[in-house]
């Protein structure tokens, strides 16, 4: 879709003689940018500095046979005349040059001008139309016409759904008077959709982080005052059933202060997500560590905990802290929600095109042989707090950000991380790390 510049600009005044505005929300702002390279290029605009014909020879007409005053007007006129028209296709390509979509309305909101990035938002057949034909955006359109007839600047929060969704700050700006023109304003749509999403999913953790921390605390105030009532009339009070809500007590507390640790570790990961970490890590000792560790809380589950790794392996590029904290995570996981199965194996070998640049790598597979996981919710298995079975999770003092810090520490090496299941035969949760070169 490309721009026919002169069928575009009915009226090339209107281009070279308005001053583009600065956004005030962006401050100086892409059109104060433009506006101040058509100055450099043109002098002050309106100004009515025009260069003497003189000085640009290639662009002045044959003069010879007229008498000097005739010729040099009638070379001023068609030099102007052309330096006009020049202007408006330089202007044309200038906006067409900005990252932002660009409308230009003339009196009662007709069309007078768009650039590229508009013509992608609103079709390349605007040019004449009414502008309330095509954009129904009320508020807008009034913001528009007020600007048309008191003059200055509006800003105001747009959403557009076609062809997808997205939100714009839309600066609405009367451009100066053209002589003999009536008014025009120009509409610039700076995209905010990006900062829309993370406010909300700012929002989100908030909300996400109290009820997450509420539950538990709610448990620990209804015991508290259980037990004070209860210890009010000492005939009343049973030893084995406060001994019983002291221990959920500290399941609940403990169970707060895993959440505050994993969302600092989760914090920390995330902040130096884009540091990828350079020490050579020997993998065959720390999976017989992690391993190790776990055995016991498999054997109190009924799992078995086998691990099958050889004797030697490359090493790879990584954190061994982090690390241990991923596969702790899942072979964790692989007990408390894989423990029907009776066994989890943990397998480690080196491949050598496992990841996207063709690099060597070692893969680590966590299987267990448990109920398995329905596909809906595989994709989200790695955001925050997202749990198949919520009561589940939190009775076995599960937060629901192990997999999320998995996923962001796995990201920092640079690595991959793939979750497979089947239902009724259990799961396989993959990483796939890259080996240490000494380039890194
Ligand atoms: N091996 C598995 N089999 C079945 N479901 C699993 C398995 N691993 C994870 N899940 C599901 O994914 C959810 C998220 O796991 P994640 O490790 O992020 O949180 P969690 O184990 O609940 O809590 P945390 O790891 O923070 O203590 C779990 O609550 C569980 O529903
Ligand atoms: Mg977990």
């Amino acid at each position: 879709m490309k721009l026919d510049s002169r069928n575009q600009v009915p009226d090339p005044t209107v281009g070279a003689a308005a001053p583009l505005h600065r956004s005030p929300s962006t401050g100086d702002g892409m059109m104060g940018a433009l506006s101040r390279v058509l100055r450099g290029l043109f002098g002050k605009p309106g100004s009515g500095h025009i260069p003497s014909p003189a000085m640009t020879e290639d662009l002045s007409t044959p003069t010879e046979s007229l008498p000097d005053e005739v010729a040099q007007m009638a070379a001023s006129q068609a030099f102007a005349e052309r330096r006009s028209s020049h202007v408006s296709d330089i202007l044309v390509r200038a906006l067409d040059a900005l990252h932002c979509p660009v409308v230009v309305v003339g009196p009662h909101r007709g069309v007078r001008h768009v650039n590229a990035e508009a013509r992608e938002l609103f079709g390349d057949k605007v040019v004449g139309r009414n502008l309330a034909l095509f954009f129904r955006e009320p508020k807008a359109l009034e913001a528009v016409s007020d600007v048309l007839s008191e003059g200055g600047t509006r800003t105001l929060d747009v959403k557009l759904d076609v062809p997808i969704q997205r939100q714009y700050r839309l600066v609405v700006t009367r451009l100066a008077r053209v002589p003999g023109e009536g008014p025009h304003a120009s509409l610039e749509f700076q995209e905010i959709t990006l900062i829309k999403r993370s406010e909300s999913m700012r929002s989100e953790f908030v909300a996400n982080v109290s009820h997450e921390l509420r539950s538990p605390l709610a448990t620990l105030i209804g015991f508290i005052e259980t037990m004070q009532a209860t210890t009010e009339d000492p005939a009343n009070v049973d030893l084995d059933a406060q001994a019983r809500f002291l221990g959920i007590m500290e399941g609940e507390a403990q169970r707060m202060s895993r959440m505050i640790d994993d969302l600092l570790s989760l914090t920390n990961v995330e902040l130096r997500e884009h540091e990828r970490p350079r020490n050579r890590v020997e993998l065959v000792s720390l999976m017989r560590e992690v391993v190790d560790a776990l055995i016991a809380r498999g054997r109190s589950r009924e799992v078995d905990l086998n691990l099958s790794c050889p004797d030697e392996l490359p090493m790879v590029c990584g954190d061994r802290d982090q690390l241990i904290q991923v596969f702790h995570n899942l072979i964790t996981n692989a007990i408390k929600y894989g423990a029907t199965g009776g066994r989890v194996d943990v397998t480690v070998d080196a491949s050598r095109d496992g990841l996207p640049d063709g690099g060597g790598c070692i893969q680590i597979s966590v299987r267990d042989y448990g109920e398995g996981i329905e596909a809906e919710h595989l994709p989200r298995l790695t955001e925050r707090f997202y749990r198949i079975d919520k009561g589940r999770s939190r009775a076995m003092g599960g937060t629901g950000l192990g997999l999320a810090i998995v996923k962001h520490i796995i990201n920092r090496h640079r690595g991959r991380f793939q979750i497979e299941s089947t239902i009724g035969e259990g799961s396989t949760f993959t990483v796939r790390l890259p080996i240490f070169k000494d380039d890194a």
